[in-house]
């Protein structure tokens, strides 16, 4: 058994909001969003854990593994200079099953002005309701309300679903990343 380092290549897939339709940022039905609050760190970290835990996203970046890993990336984004409130949304079920937070967005404010989402995950069994667009759309309107003209995030090439979904929704890739990561081979 022994570590390597791997590459994964990722996307960087950009979007202008000037003019641009945000009506699509409207909760779907059963569903509301919930501002950020600092008292809802644990409620977004828990999401991107179970979001993220089984998916490709979680050997590019091994903190999704684990809850404690993804309660300190909330801590680090929503301590970072540049951390935006406004695009920072909490998604509850609150149809008629049982009440739980079931997305997470965040985004910031990057060093040259642009805005950047950081991560993006819907619970597995809420997905294909259009509440990833919708969450998406609605931290686009906070990036638009905090005056951002262009947001950016970035993509693992594999993720083909997903690429499929931004692409869709008026990202365009301007451009290939790699993203080094550590691996575990017997
Ligand atoms: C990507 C993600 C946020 C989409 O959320 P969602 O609520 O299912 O999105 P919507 O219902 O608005 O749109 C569905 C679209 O998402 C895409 N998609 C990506 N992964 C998907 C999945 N596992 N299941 C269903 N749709 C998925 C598809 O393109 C689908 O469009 P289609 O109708 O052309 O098939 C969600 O699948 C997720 O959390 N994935 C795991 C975490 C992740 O990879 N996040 C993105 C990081 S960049």
């Amino acid at each position: 058994m022994g570590i390597g380092l791997t590459y994964f290549k990722r996307y960087r897939m950009e979007i202008d909001l000037v003019g641009r339709d945000l009506s699509l940022a409207k909760a779907p039905e059963g569903y509301q969003f919930i501002a950020w609050e600092p008292s809802l760190v644990d409620a977004h970290a828990k999401v991107k854990y179970l979001s993220f835990r089984d998916e490709i996203d979680s050997h590019v970046f091994p903190c999704f593994t684990e809850f404690a890993g993804c309660q300190r990336l909330m801590h680090e984004i929503a301590h970072k200079p540049g951390f935006l409130p406004e695009a920072t949304w909490l998604a509850v079920y609150t149809g008629s099953h049982r009440w739980e937070y079931c997305g997470t967005i965040q985004g910031i404010r990057d060093r040259v002005g642009m805005g950047s989402v950081q991560n993006l995950g819907i619970l597995r069994h809420h997905r294909g309701r259009r509440l990833g667009t919708a969450l998406l759309f609605r931290a686009l309107e906070g990036f638009r309300e905090a005056g951002l003209s262009r947001v950016h995030l970035e993509v693992t090439a594999d993720n083909r679903g997903a690429i499929r979904l931004y692409r869709r929704l008026g990202f365009a890739a301007v451009k290939t990343v790699f993203k080094a990561a550590e691996v575990a081979y017997s």
